[in-house]
């Protein structure tokens, strides 16, 4: 997919446990094709105080800030991921302009990444994240330029806190962006009646986990009909039946991340063995005689 060979279409999403070397070593022993890291930028964060995140009857809020060692130190878990790992390394990348995310990229791929994924729609930090992601003409530069920087594939992670997210795919597309995943986590909040007040310090964050499945399946729907490059689902997947879903709604991939908190790495196994399973029952040989299979229409 988009340049790189996976043993099966899963895979970790960017945050859930993705820093060290070895946090990723237990994820690809739970059966994961390929690992996605934690967002890191140029320089290190600490991120918000807590309460940073919240669990609600649906799924969880987080607003983390973005905490991260910046990427002169995470070069070292890169390299040490890269020795160690054997499926592709992809490392989620922000910045706070084009240039940033160019140096961070080139940083990482320096130090291994086998492809990059663009944070363009992380809904809780100013001026970098979901701001980028929901202007076409900026999200446009930063593409043009991390792909002017790098010769290796770059997916562009979409936010659904758009109008229309087709119209933000196509621009990254145009821009040269190898492959998309969507989505990132939804803007929501929680409050705590007893308190009165907000629950997270940052008072709004992103839902994921299940409530979001039904919005990112509509997300991924809609860019298949709008671009050609593959697409990687995300959002709200627990179970083999999910992830076939976002199949058949065009995406030649899936990333878990909630599922992964709740359930374990063991997660990454039942899913592609519940894949192949539908794939033989159905009489299928592989994956991609299912992506995009659901685009047709009732009989008049
Ligand atoms: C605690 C937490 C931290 C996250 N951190 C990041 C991040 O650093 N970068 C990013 O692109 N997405 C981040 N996400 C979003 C996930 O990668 C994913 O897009 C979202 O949670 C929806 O998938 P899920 O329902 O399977 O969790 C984070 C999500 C959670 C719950």
């Amino acid at each position: 997919m988009a340049g790189l060979r996976l043993a099966n279409p899963t895979m970790l999403a960017s945050g859930i446990l993705g820093y060290s070397a070895e946090t990723l070593e237990t994820i690809v022993d739970g059966g994961a094709g390929a690992v996605i890291t934690k967002s890191v930028g140029l320089k290190p964060r600490n991120g918000y105080a807590n309460p940073t995140i919240v669990q609600t009857s649906c799924g969880l809020i987080n607003a983390m800030g973005l905490p991260n060692p910046g990427i002169d130190e995470f070069v070292k878990e890169i390299r040490e991921a890269k020795n160690t790992l054997d499926v592709p390394l992809i490392v989620s990348v922000y910045g706070f302009s084009a240039e940033e995310y160019a140096t961070v990229t080139k940083k990482a791929v320096n130090a291994g990444a086998d492809a990059i994924e663009l944070n363009v729609s992380c809904p809780h930090v100013k001026e970098t994240g979901s701001e980028i992601g929901q202007n076409p003409k900026i999200l446009a530069k930063v593409v043009e330029k991390v792909k002017a920087s790098v010769d290796k594939p770059v997916f562009v992670k979409l936010s659904p806190n758009v109008t229309s997210i087709a119209e933000i795919a196509e621009a990254a597309v145009k821009a040269g962006a190898d492959a998309l995943t969507a989505i990132n986590t939804v803007r929501a909040m929680a409050i705590d009646a007893e308190a009165a007040m907000p629950v997270l310090s940052n008072k709004v964050g992103g839902l994921s986990g299940p409530a979001v499945k039904p919005i990112a399946l509509r997300c991924v729907y809609e860019i298949y009909e709008k671009v050609k490059v593959p697409i990687i689902g995300c959002g709200g997947i627990t179970n083999w039946r999910d992830a076939v879903e976002f199949l058949l709604a065009g995406a030649s991939a899936v990333q878990i991340g909630t599922a992964v908190a709740v359930k374990g790495a063991n997660v990454f196994k039942a899913i592609s063995r519940g894949i192949d399973a539908y794939l033989e029952k159905k009489a299928f040989k592989s994956v991609e005689e299912i992506v995009g299979l659901s685009h047709r229409s009732y009989p008049a």
